[in-house]
Parts: structure tokens; C-alpha cells; sequence
């Protein structure tokens, strides 16, 4: 029975500016890409990792983990994450049968500790069918109508910010894409399956890559880690 991660990596990373999808941006000399792939074989409990990558750059994405020394499936992702990671998956289970934990898990959270890699996984092969890693919100939330104004302030102690890796024993996750909806993450297309989904700590060091400023926070964790 295997443990495969898949790798939503296809975005353009618009947000980032580089001129380039996130993937390939350099932290300290490396591809985040490859940083989130190596966080993940490192973790010890991943035995395949399958990259959707952008459609133009496959080719690109497989050199790129070869002169890493990653050993990693590429395929072409799709047109938003959702259908990446359903590209990704279906590709998993061609080559893969014995597949029977699913991580999904953002090549922009490439510092995500090793430790929580393994909660996630530590909780699936216990029985849950959908677990998610998630910190408390620091900052109060506002719901607001369209025009800007507050129509609600939601209890912080029910909030959670959500990370990734997202892990699921694989026929949920196969039934929840099978649904053919979108979501902004994988555990939210199970929710809609009304299946339980579960929660382990995160980390900070798990932020996703998103903004210019993140790059810069991604610099100093990296720094912190190469240090331990
Ligand atoms: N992703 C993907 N396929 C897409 C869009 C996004 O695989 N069509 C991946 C990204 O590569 C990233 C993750 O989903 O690892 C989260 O997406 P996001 O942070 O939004 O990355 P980008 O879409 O690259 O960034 P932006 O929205 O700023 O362009
Ligand atoms: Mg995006």
C-alpha cells in the first residue's frame, strides 16, 4: 500500500510577479518546487510524488527534479488547481494502484515541517477519511457585504486558517473529484460529499508562497531550517 503525494505546481504565480510560474522561483538557489518536493520524500512516509505542472513546462519541471535528485512523476496541469490535482490524481491511480493515502500539497508550502507531513498521514492510516492541518486565526475576521460594510463578526475560537498537505484515504478523494466541482481546497469538495473532515496541528513554516513578501518570509524560514 502506498502513500503518494500529489503536487498542484501549474499556476502562474501572477501574484508573485516573477515572470515566471512559482514553481521555478529560486529561494536561496532552489526552485520552490523542488524544496516541496524534497520536504516531502524527506518526511519519510511519501513513497511517490506526482507534479502537475504547467502544460508548457513539463518537460522543464522533469529536468528541473532530475538535476535535483528528486525522483517525481510530471504531468500537465490543468486550467485552476482543481483540475491540476485531478489531472495529478488520475495519473496516480494509472500508475500507481496500490495507492491507498492521498496527500494533496501546494508546491508553494514548500518549508512545511517534516513533522507535520507525518500528523497527516499518522491520522489517515489510523481511520480518518479527510484530514487537514490548520492553525487558530491571529487576527479577528469581519464578514462583510459586497459595498464593504460588516455584517458579522465570527467567533475566532471556531477559525481556523487551513494549510496543506491535505490527506485522504484515496476513495474519498477519488469521490470527491469525481463530483466535478470546484474548490479553493481539496477537503472542501469532501465536505461537500458530507464526510467528516479532521484537523491536526500546522505550522507556521507551512505558509503558502503567495506575495513578494512571503518570498521574503520563505528566505528566513528556509534560513531557520538550514541552520537546525
Ligand atoms: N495551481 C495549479 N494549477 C493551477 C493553479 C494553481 O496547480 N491552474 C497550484 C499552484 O501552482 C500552487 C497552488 O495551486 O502551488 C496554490 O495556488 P496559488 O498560490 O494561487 O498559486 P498560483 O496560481 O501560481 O499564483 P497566482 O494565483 O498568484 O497566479
Ligand atoms: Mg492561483
Amino acid at each position: 500500500m502506498s502513500t503518494v503525494a500529489l503536487v498542484p505546481a501549474a499556476g502562474r504565480g501572477e501574484r508573485l510577479g516573477f515572470g515566471m510560474p512559482k514553481a521555478f522561483v529560486p529561494v536561496r538557489g532552489t526552485a520552490l518546487l523542488a524544496h516541496a518536493v524534497r520536504g516531502l520524500l524527506d518526511a519519510g512516509c511519501v513513497r511517490h510524488v506526482v507534479v502537475a505542472a504547467p502544460p508548457a513546462e513539463v518537460a522543464a519541471t522533469r529536468l528541473l527534479l532530475e538535476a535535483a535528485g528528486l525522483p517525481a512523476l510530471v504531468v500537465a496541469g490543468g486550467a485552476d488547481r482543481t483540475a491540476s490535482v485531478g489531472l495529478a490524481l488520475r495519473h496516480a491511480l494509472q500508475v500507481i494502484p496500490d495507492t491507498r493515502v492521498v496527500l494533496v500539497h501546494d508546491a508553494a508550502r514548500a518549508f512545511t515541517p517534516a513533522s507535520v507531513i507525518q500528523a497527516v498521514v499518522t491520522a489517515v492510516e489510523a481511520g480518518a477519511r479527510a484530514v487537514i492541518p490548520v492553525l487558530p486565526m491571529a487576527d479577528t475576521v469581519k464578514q462583510v457585504d459586497a459595498a464593504g460594510a460588516v455584517l458579522a463578526t465570527p467567533d475566532r475560537a471556531c477559525l481556523r486558517v487551513v494549510q496543506t498537505p491535505q490527506g485522504f484515504d484515496a476513495a474519498t478523494l477519488v469521490a470527491a473529484y469525481a463530483l466535478a466541482d470546484s474548490a479553493t481546497d481539496d477537503a472542501g469538495l469532501v465536505e461537500k460529499l458530507g464526510i467528516a473532515v479532521t484537523t491536526v496541528p500546522g505550522h507556521p513554516y507551512a505558509m503558502k508562497v503567495t506575495t513578494p513578501f512571503d518570498l521574503a518570509i520563505a528566505e528566513a524560514v528556509l534560513a531557520a531550517q538550514e541552520g537546525q
